[in-house]
């Protein structure tokens, strides 16, 4: 597989689907995109247009909106799709059966040289990998929402993953200008989604024991840990520390941690209530009648990525 040519097919074009083709279709790759619904498919076409005219009035594309749409073509058949392409991957929904179904298929159809990646953010690999005849060039690639805009891609092995799917896997989103971090074993939640969650349970911990409101929970995450998350990573900032520090904080504070194997009880009572977030108007936070907007929430998350993406850039210009 030659990275840089690589023909790219990515199946299930919902939300995570067509921002992965932008981004490799941004980095110069031929993309197909498929899904079973062609309402979804027809209209991912103008969602990826009008997102890259966007990146292009920010500054973010080299190329001109309608040169790198040109890549991007629709294709309701997945046999058609995966002939054609040697990298693909996969979006569909979050179901071991569907995920199964279409390595299965994309097994039988595609050459044995053509990488199968998976996007999951919680099922096993080798599960998703076992459905298939050549489980070693079956890998997880796991982007992040949006897939755009979030650099890094989480390359994970499953049991019977080889070496060499690994490294051209993790070539190939070098090359889109995507920060890969291999994951070496199949474990439930990978890197990110592991370390957020252990956040959330002990977020979630502090407000069900009235320590403090959601709303002062998420400025100490936000203005303290965030603002200085993007250049020291935690394993950084133990160093930074002191290990020996870490080790002693470690000793006192770990038993006084949340340690919960469920959902706590106010995780359970919400969603008894149907307090579940944006969806229904109230969660943590009250969303219809107080000054929250979820638009005001995500335009903000989408221009504070981009300020980062174009910081990047001109720090690569200015070299
Ligand atoms: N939403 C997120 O923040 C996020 C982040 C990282 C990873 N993921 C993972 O990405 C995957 C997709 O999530 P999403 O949020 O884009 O979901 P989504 O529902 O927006 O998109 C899934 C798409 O797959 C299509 N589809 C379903 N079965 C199909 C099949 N057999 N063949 C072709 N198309 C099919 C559906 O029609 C739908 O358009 C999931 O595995 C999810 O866990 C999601």
């Amino acid at each position: 597989l030659n990275s840089d040519k690589a023909k790219v097919a990515i199946i299930g074009s919902g939300l995570m689907g067509r921002g992965i083709g932008l981004a490799f279709a941004i980095g110069g790759h031929d993309v197909v995109l498929v899904d079973l619904n062609l309402e979804v498919l027809n209209k991912s076409l103008e969602q990826a247009k009008s997102t890259l005219s966007m990146l292009e009035h920010e500054g973010l594309t080299i190329e001109p909106t309608d040169k790198i749409s040109s890549r991007i073509s629709l294709e309701p058949s997945i046999e058609e799709a995966a002939t054609k392409s040697n990298f693909i991957v996969e979006a569909v929904f979050e179901n071991l059966e569907v995920k199964r179904d279409t390595f299965r298929k994309l097994d039988s159809v595609s050459s044995v040289e053509t990488i199968l990646a998976s996007n999951t953010s919680s099922l096993p690999i080798t599960q998703i990998a076992s459905a298939a005849i050549h489980q070693e060039r079956v890998v997880g690639a796991h982007f992040w929402n949006p897939p755009h805009l979030m650099p890094a891609v989480e390359v994970v092995y499953g049991e019977k993953t080889n070496d060499s799917t690994v490294s051209k896997t993790v070539e190939i989103l070098r090359g889109i200008g995507k920060k890969p971090a291999v994951v070496r074993k199949d474990i439930a939640g990978q890197i990110g989604i592991r370390i957020l969650y252990s956040m959330i349970r002990e977020a979630t911990h502090l407000v069900e024991s009235g320590v403090a409101s959601p709303e002062d929970i998420d400025t100490v995450v936000k203005e303290a840990l965030g603002t200085r998350l993007e250049v020291i990573g935690p394993l950084e900032l133990a160093d930074l520390s002191g290990v020996d520090l870490v080790n002693n904080v470690a000793k006192g504070l770990y038993k006084t941690l949340d340690h919960s194997i469920e959902p706590q009880k106010i995780v359970k009572d919400m969603v008894a209530r149907g307090e579940t977030g944006i969806k229904s108007g109230k969660g943590f936070y009250d969303w219809k009648n107080g000054t929250r907007s979820v638009d005001e929430v995500l335009r903000k998350r989408d221009s504070h990525l981009i300020k980062i993406l174009k910081e990047r850039r001109d720090q690569q210009l200015a070299k």
